[in-house]
């Protein structure tokens, strides 16, 4: 199978090394921007590659939602198939893409876009097949767990654990995505699509750890807490759940031992009880092996991680019940209910009542509206 890349940059790279290397694989034009085809593989419009016969699939590992729609629109009705890493691409257009695919008779998958190296999304879309998805989720992001680890065991405080991040490349320049939550958000929609049919819509609720101090983490710490940015999906009546919000966990809990920029991601089912899946969740050949991964189950037969009918959702948080730590102005803390509560200064610390994860974070948000600051932590998941 003669696969075209597009883009050539951290994945593309590497896709097309493992191109050149793979036994059952062969590696064909690379789509890079105008100018920078210096290279007899480099190519640089849309219709060399849609129009080529030779080409039999495409990796699109540029990022950004277009042109990479309009073109794997165009080249899966070139009847060639598409594989993707780009979650933002697959949270907005991927039940678009997956309707064309069908009606070309293309495969279309994006497991690189769901945990990186992590083969998560395979393992979901066979594990529905038999079996009930009751929740799913973990740890979705790499550069978080890092900058929450480097706090935690290291003592770092947020900004310097950003910077090495940055320095280390975990994190991107503008690393907003990913403190704010939405990256691993993006990702739960997408395991949502996979396991239960309902891309939810992006929602607003995705808590990063842009607000956490060092005197959280050592108010926490002295109480045994470890901190992780966790995602969880799960159905809700005819909906799904899906959010992101840091999480405080007992030491023993598995996410606990998940250090440096590693992801876990885990799904419960009916039938298999916890599986746990943990390796890298980026970085240029933990990803490419995904997406080469992709192309080989297509080689094997496998076309789809999407059904025909799965459908945009909003997503209902409502039902979910945490109690949560929260760090808020003294004179604000009137806006939990809280099971206690300590004076820092001018602040509360508290730890509330159980409450929804829509009130939690709709709270949060009400509480900056007013230019105050919150940390929040849900207790023990
Ligand atoms: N890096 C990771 O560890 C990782 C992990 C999982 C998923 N992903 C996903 O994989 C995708 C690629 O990530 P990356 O880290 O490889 O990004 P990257 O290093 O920025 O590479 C993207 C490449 O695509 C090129 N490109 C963008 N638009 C193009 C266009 N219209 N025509 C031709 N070339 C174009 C860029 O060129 P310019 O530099 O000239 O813009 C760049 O060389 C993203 O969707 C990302 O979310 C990445």
């Amino acid at each position: 199978m003669k696969v075209a890349v597009l883009g050539f940059g951290t994945v593309g790279v590497g896709v097309y090394e493992m191109l050149r290397n793979a036994r059952c694989l062969e590696a064909g034009p690379v789509l890079v921007r105008p100018g920078k085809d210096d290279a007899p593989f480099k190519v640089t419009s849309i219709e060399q590659i849609a129009e080529d016969p030779s080409v039999d699939a495409v990796a699109e590992v540029m990022g950004g939602i277009e042109p990479a729609f309009t073109y794997g629109a165009a080249v899966l009705r070139a009847g060639k198939h598409f594989v993707t890493s780009n979650k933002a691409l697959v949270a907005a257009k991927g039940i678009e893409l997956n309707a064309i695919a069908r009606e070309n008779g293309a495969a279309f998958l994006f497991s690189a876009a769901c945990g990186g190296g992590v083969p998560f999304l395979h393992n979901l879309s066979i594990a529905r097949e038999t079996d009930e998805i009751l929740s799913m989720g973990g740890i979705l992001n790499g550069t978080t767990n890092y900058m929450l680890d480097a706090m935690q065991r290291l003592g770092l405080d947020y900004e310097d654990a950003l910077k090495d991040a940055q320095r280390l490349g975990y994190a991107e320049a503008d690393p907003t995505a990913d403190v704010s939550g939405l990256d691993a958000l993006r990702k739960i929609m997408l395991a949502c699509a996979v396991a239960y049919d309902k891309l939810p819509a992006e929602g607003l609720l995705h808590e990063g750890i842009e607000s956490i101090t060092a005197a959280d983490v050592a108010h926490f710490q002295a109480r045994g807490y470890t901190c992780r940015l966790l995602a969880k999906g799960s159905r809700a009546g005819d909906s799904v759940s899906a959010y992101v919000e840091p999480v405080l966990l007992r030491a023993g809990a598995p996410e606990c031992a998940v250090l440096e920029n590693y992801n876990m991601a885990s799904y419960l089912g009916q039938c298999s009880g916890s599986i746990v899946l943990m390796g890298q969740g980026a970085g240029r050949y933990p990803t490419a092996s995904a997406v080469v991964r992709d192309l080989t189950c297509i080689q094997r037969g496998k076309k789809y991680m999407l059904e025909p009918g799965c459908a945009h959702t909003d997503a209902d948080n409502s039902q979910v019940k945490h109690a949560y730590y929260v760090r808020l102005p003294a004179e604000l803390a009137g806006e939990l209910p809280a099971e206690s509560a300590e004076l820092d200064g001018d602040v509360v610390r508290m730890i509330t009542k159980p409450i929804s994860v829509s009130q939690m974070h709709f709270t949060a948000a009400r509480v900056r509206s007013a230019e105050a600051s919150i940390f929040f932590a849900a207790i023990g998941g």
